[in-house]
């Protein structure tokens, strides 16, 4: 039945299934130096590779987190750095049954003659990088390209993400690394739900053309959308029956049912947003794992918690599980706040 035979198949086949496993979801723990610097900064906790590294230890050494959490995405920083007794974090992440996984894009620029749009960089080379990566012990990857909802979008920007991602995507499964494929449409702007919905559609019928164009073995990938909402800046806001209602519209008529995973990212909802309208989502059977891959709404109260005091450490763990384990209820639709 194998139309195009690659040589890891089966092994990404294999990877993307065990990161779908019911009741897990992804930690999304890759944020750029910059990014991460923000967050630090919100707690008053100077942005040094140190610091960087001392919270990450904290959020992979959390027992039991493998029980909740599948697989976590990983700063190229951190794949090659170790915790404070020496063992590498990817080490201590396969300890814990979680997949390691590795940001590969290289950051948002903007693309020349449009409203204003970003477009995503880092093809040239990718290739060695995640041979590089994969030996390194990463499994899976991720992409993230963004939609501007309030700047049009405009068509090229829209294509060039699509092409972007399936590129990329092309490319991980050459290596043997599970692509997330990201395709964020941005919160920003007081547009309706109903011109998210109509965005989101084009956007996924764009990117599942140039995956199909490029070959890409669709057992083999796992996707992180954007939940379909309103715009952060719309009055009228949605419940999430509405939510949920609205994306399963959008994913039913676009994702084919034999990628195995859909991996929502949270985007600025809230912690308790983002779990009530996962939990939304799997009150009935899906053709696919319907779950997480979230870093703010894992993460907030973490970091509020912790406030870089080693005295802090073990009470931050629990508010991570707290938050893993009610996003692990809702992927079963069980969630009960
Ligand atoms: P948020 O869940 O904070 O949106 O981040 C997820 C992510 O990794 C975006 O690429």
């Amino acid at each position: 039945l194998v139309v195009r035979a690659g040589p890891y198949d089966e092994e990404l086949i294999k990877t993307a299934q065990t990161i779908a496993t019911k009741g897990r979801g992804l930690l999304a723990m890759d944020e750029s130096n910059a990014t991460c610097g923000k967050r630090l900064d919100s707690i008053g906790v100077e942005n040094t590779e140190d610091n960087r590294r001392a919270y990450r230890e904290l959020l992979v050494t959390t027992p039991g987190l493998g029980e909740y959490i599948s697989g976590a995405i990983l700063f190229e920083e951190t794949l090659y750095q170790t915790i404070r007794d020496g063992k590498k974090f990817t080490d201590v992440l396969n300890g814990q049954n979680i997949v390691p996984g590795i940001k590969v894009d290289k950051g948002l620029v903007p693309m020349p003659n449009s409203n204003g749009e970003s477009w995503c960089q880092g093809l040239d080379g990718l290739a060695q990088r995640t041979a590089e990566y994969y030996k390194q012990g990463a499994r899976f990857a991720k992409w993230r390209s963004v939609v501007s909802i309030p700047s049009g979008p405009t068509s090229m920007a829209v294509q060039d993400c699509a092409y972007g991602l399936a590129r990329y995507a092309a490319i991980c499964q050459g290596s043997g690394l599970v692509p997330i494929v990201e395709p964020e449409v941005l919160l920003d702007g007081d547009h309706d739900i109903d011109r998210t919905l109509e965005v989101a559609q084009e956007v996924w019928a764009q990117t599942f053309k140039f995956l199909a164009d490029q070959k890409v073995m669709f057992e083999g990938i796992l996707l992180k959308p954007s939940m379909v909402t309103p715009g952060a800046e719309c009055p009228t806001r949605a419940s999430p029956e509405q939510v949920a209602a609205y994306t399963l519209k959008l994913l039913k008529r676009r994702v084919p049912p034999a990628v195995p995973g859909i991996m929502f990212l949270s985007g600025g909802q809230s912690e308790l947003e983002a779990t009530l309208n996962l939990n939304a989502m799997n009150q009935g059977p899906n053709p696919w794992h319907v779950s997480f891959s979230y870093a703010r709404a894992l993460q907030n109260t973490v970091l509020k918690t912790w406030q870089g005091e080693e005295s802090n450490w073990k009470s931050a763990q629990d508010a991570l599980i707290k938050r893993a384990a009610a996003n692990s209820a809702a992927q079963k639709g069980e969630y009960d706040p």
